[in-house]
């Protein structure tokens, strides 16, 4: 693999022991997948930031680097908000522990936005190289917005941030962003909410594995397209994703198609997804919500109280640009937590089950929470948190 003479220096250990384990690891990894050099990225964003997924192994590796991040650099969400740890019922003993972790990678220079939505508050380009790890944030960029990522390891993740590289290998290739299946939604009702789209991609995600699929037959909005993407990566390993018309590639590049297999999936295969349960509290915010979700989730709460928990999740940066969105959301009672998730936080498994407008959290929550999960629209997930108040 091709090392320049500033790639040379680092390997050499002549800036620092970190940053030169973390080249070998980044070289190491290079020559696995056949990188022929390693490309400079726009920005990283690092997972492994959750205490209740790293553990004490993973804090004793992060706390053993001494090294500064040269490029933008995010944290994936963590397990708890920051400052409203006690508030959502964090245990004290994991508080403290989801703070060393934070600490350890603020001096690594990694910045405490913890969302897997970065895309949101830093501007992401068509053809952007970037070391991105949280697989929903790897399946926008890439299939949203064209920039290039390969779903990143959070160790890979925070290597490229210190090193400012990545190896040029994989989707950071044009030849390897080739759609490689059709899947064609057959005719039917298309009029979907976010949910149903997350619910496609749980659908899809089992049916493609890792393939990169071409949608022909939709016409999602970007939330939409972001719920989609993140289910697939979810139930599959989808990393990119083309839409007939709508995605930038699909739309620039214009693929030729002939002979790929194709794939239908009816409208009823999903509907089927949508099973009535009770539950015990609802969450929004798999992916992250975006300004206009928040927005709707507003106005659906307007004059209503909440009679059971819900949970409202996305960036810090997100609340700091709709402070008024969030005071109306949270005079319903709901509560509207930034830097943590439904499936990173230890809270969420006090509920034996939850309902979501995510098709991601429906695959996650069952395993990471220990509980039943429910789909549901953002219409009738706050119908049901306010099931018993007028
Ligand atoms: Fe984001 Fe957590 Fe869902 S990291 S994609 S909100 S599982």
């Amino acid at each position: 693999m091709f090392l320049d003479p500033e790639d040379e220096k680092i390997l050499s250990g002549e800036k620092g022991e970190t940053r030169q384990r973390m080249m070998e690891l980044l070289v190491a990894l290079g020559k696995v997948f056949g990188a022929e050099y390693l490309v400079r990225i726009k920005s990283a964003q690092v997972s492994g930031a959750s205490y209740k997924t790293i553990g004490e192994h993973g804090l004793a590796w992060l706390s053993s680097l001494d090294a500064r991040a040269v490029v933008p650099s995010v944290l994936n969400p963590i397990g708890m908000p920051r400052g409203r740890w006690e508030e959502m019922g964090i245990d004290p003993d994991f508080a403290a522990k989801q703070q060393e972790v934070i600490a350890a990678y603020e001096r690594l220079g990694v910045r405490l936005e913890c969302t897997c939505t970065p895309y949101y508050l830093h501007e992401t380009s068509f053809g952007d190289h970037l070391a991105w790890s949280e697989s929903s944030a790897v399946s926008y960029a890439n299939s949203v917005l064209g920039a290039r990522t390969n779903r990143e390891g959070g160790p890979g993740a925070l290597a490229a941030a210190l090193v400012g590289k990545t190896p040029f290998y994989g989707l950071h290739l044009e030849k390897n962003r080739r759609p490689d299946v059709i899947v064609e939604i057959t005719s039917g009702d298309k009029n979907w909410s976010i949910a149903h789209y997350g619910a496609l991609g749980y659908h899809a995600g089992k049916l493609v594995g890792n393939k990169i699929p071409y949608f022909r037959g939709i016409k999602p909005d970007p939330d939409q397209m972001k719920a989609l993407g993140a289910a697939m990566a979810a139930t599959g390993a989808v990393a990119l994703y083309h839409i007939d018309n709508i995605t930038p590639e699909a739309k620039k590049i214009g693929y030729n198609l002939s002979g790929l297999e194709v794939i239908s999936i009816e409208p009823a295969e999903i509907e089927h997804l949508f099973t009535e349960i009770t539950v015990d509290a609802v969450a929004v915010g798999c992916p992250h919500c975006s300004p206009g979700e928040l927005n709707r989730i507003a106005q659906l709460l307007e004059g209503k109280t909440v009679s059971m928990p819900l949970y409202i999740f996305t960036s810090q940066g997100v609340i700091d640009q709709n402070l008024k969105t969030v005071s109306s959301i949270e005079r319903s009672g709901a509560r509207v937590y930034a830097d943590t998730c439904m499936v990173v936080s230890p809270v969420m498994e006090r509920y034996p089950a939850i309902m979501v407008n995510s098709g991601k959290a429906l695959a996650y929550v069952p395993d990471m929470c220990g509980a039943v999960a429910r789909i549901g629209s953002i219409e009738e997930c706050i119908a049901v948190a306010t099931s018993q108040s007028s």
